[in-house]
């Protein structure tokens, strides 16, 4: 395992849709070495998340996780792997807030999300997991999800004025790499 190279805005299949996993490839050595590089992949680049096609690997699994960050205070997410995630949205609030994406290096944008969500997936062990979340938790599982359909968070922005550099919007974050 090891950290591979994060695809750029721009790589084609960045904006395609991700096939399922295999089901009848849960709990493999192949899963667990994909989760191994990308979890290696995103703690090197200091990301909240990431999805397999970022490293190349058009299939639906995501990884994410917030520790104590000073990007996002007072914020924790624990660390998780979905397999095959499916989302649902219990109402229709949303709520705007900004992200980065390391596939899109040096820059935030402000983006709605939807306030609340309800996740279900598999877990690379072949369980069941099901949570309802609300705030960043939920809005960094949007965001990855949103890459196993080929969905930039640019795409998903209504106002292009609150997309800039991350040293420019957010000077004090600058020894930090993006999400
Ligand atoms: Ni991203």
């Amino acid at each position: 395992m090891a950290a591979k190279p994060i695809l750029k805005m721009g790589t084609p299949s960045l904006r395609l849709p991700s096939a399922d996993w295999p089901l009848d490839r849960l709990d493999s050595a192949e899963l667990r070495r994909l989760l191994a590089d990308m979890r290696d992949t995103m703690i090197a680049a200091h990301g909240a998340g990431l999805a397999a096609p970022q490293i190349g690997e058009n299939v639906r699994v995501v990884i994410f996780e917030v520790r104590e960050n000073p990007r996002y205070p007072g914020v924790v997410v624990p660390y998780t792997e979905l397999v095959n995630p499916e989302l649902s949205f219990p109402d229709d609030e949303m709520e705007e807030g900004w992200e980065g994406c390391l596939s899109v290096p040096g820059m935030r944008g402000a983006v709605p999300r939807h306030r609340r969500l309800h996740y279900r997936a598999w877990t690379p062990d072949g369980e069941r997991i099901e949570r309802s979340v609300d705030g960043f938790h939920a809005r960094v599982v949007q965001h990855e999800c949103d890459h196993l359909d080929g969905i930039l968070y640019p795409m998903r922005m209504p106002d292009m004025s609150k997309f800039g550099f991350t040293d420019v919007l957010f000077p004090d974050l600058a020894p930090y790499d993006d999400d």
